[in-house]
């Protein structure tokens, strides 16, 4: 039987909407831009390149028909400018607002910069997002929203304290995203996404996420730094999996299924040592060296939580999501990505 996202597929490929999709020239936004205009849909994308890169923009067009492209409009612009967000949400029916500054390390150096882009920001596009009457706002929150919260896997309604500047500004947009509906009426969903990760991910700079940083240096030959003894869990999430979640967010007709949060992952837990350990097999064949290869161990980081794996059980049940990749068939089809583009050059 089919499932619920083939279904959908289906069905859009036989109607166009208008989609805006914040943060398009980065890792998510760029794989949403990418899924949406090969469904034959119209894409409004807005970004300041802040963390984005142009180079994820054009690889979306070398993926896509000349017909597909000419539907996609980029606004250069910034959520923190009401003007741009009012510009990009002008005709909008769906917004998929992934635009915000990642990273807990940058929000404990800059916790002021890191709020005014996921608060002021998010703030910013729900306004405007209201006023232009778009259908529903779905959102890019966060598996960090659940803190100090001991209890395994994460359950959406059992929370604890932030552990970070990032994870307030996470939580803060769902009571954000709340008050709207509760006050205006404004249909809103948002997505807990857990550690994703996939083609497009930026492997380069002080705050690049541990899958595509070890892929680079293990690529590279250069040493891998696992942060504490590696004992270290995540439900690692294959980017086609938050694609899927997006999608079926933004369309659900199911009542009950809106305006509430989800956590999108697959439910499984992989310790950092297990990570290294299957990027090693995977590379191994392409890269002999890695025979002799083993990881540094260093310092825990400050802000981290310990351990993290999702109930999926709400978001398989509302939304109808499957996730189609667990973590090591998502490791194969991302590394095939990786050592493709390192071999031209792509991140010099
Ligand atoms: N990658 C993950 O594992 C993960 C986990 C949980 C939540 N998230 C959330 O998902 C979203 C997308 O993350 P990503 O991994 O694709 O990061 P990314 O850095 O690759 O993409 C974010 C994009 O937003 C843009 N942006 C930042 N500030 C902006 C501003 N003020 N105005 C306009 N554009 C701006 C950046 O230039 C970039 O293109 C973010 O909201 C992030 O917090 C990501």
């Amino acid at each position: 039987m089919a499932t619920a996202f083939e279904r959908l597929k289906f069905e859009l490929n036989s109607s166009s909407r208008v989609w805006l999709v914040t943060g398009c020239a980065g890792f998510i936004g760029s794989n949403l831009l990418e899924a949406l205009l090969k469904l034959g849909q119209t894409v409004v994308g807005l970004d300041n390149f802040a963390t984005g890169h142009q180079r994820n923009i054009d690889e979306v067009q070398a993926l896509v028909s000349p017909e597909q492209w000419s539907r996609f409009r980029f606004i250069k612009g910034d959520i923190r400018n009401v003007d741009d967000c009012r510009a990009a949400c002008k005709g909008v029916d769906y917004i998929l607002h992934q635009a915000a500054l990642g990273s807990v390390p940058r929000s404990i150096e800059d916790p002021v910069t890191t709020n005014s882009a996921n608060i002021t920001g998010f703030l910013n596009m729900l306004v405007t997002a209201r006023d232009a009457g778009v259908k529903r706002f779905v959102y890019a929150a966060s598996s960090s929203t659940y803190g100090d919260h001991p209890g395994l896997p994460k359950v959406e309604d059992r929370i604890g304290k932030p552990l970070s500047p990032y994870a307030v500004t996470k939580f803060v947009n769902e009571l954000y995203a709340d008050v709207f509906v509760r006050t205006y009426g404004t249909e809103s969903i948002g997505l807990r996404y857990f550690n994703v990760f996939g083609r497009r991910q930026d492997p380069n700079g002080a705050y690049a996420a541990v899958i595509p940083k070890w892929i680079a240096a293990m690529i590279k030959g250069e040493q891998v730094y696992v942060n504490g003894d590696g004992e270290t869990s995540r439900d690692f999430c294959y980017i086609d999996n938050v694609v899927q979640a997006n999608l079926l967010a933004a369309t659900t007709n199911n009542l009950e299924a809106i305006n509430q949060v989800y956590n999108v992952a697959v439910g499984d837990r992989t310790t950092l040592n297990q990570v290294v350990d299957l990027m090693k097999r995977q590379l191994i064949s392409f890269y002999p060296y890695l025979n002799i290869f083993k990881p540094v161990y260093r310092d825990f980081r400050t802000g981290d939580v310990r351990h993290s794996q999702a109930d999926i059980a709400k978001v398989q049940r509302l939304l109808g999501y499957e996730p189609t990749h667990r973590i090591d068939e998502g490791l194969s089809e991302a590394m095939d990505w990786y050592r493709q583009l390192f071999a031209k050059d792509y991140f010099e």
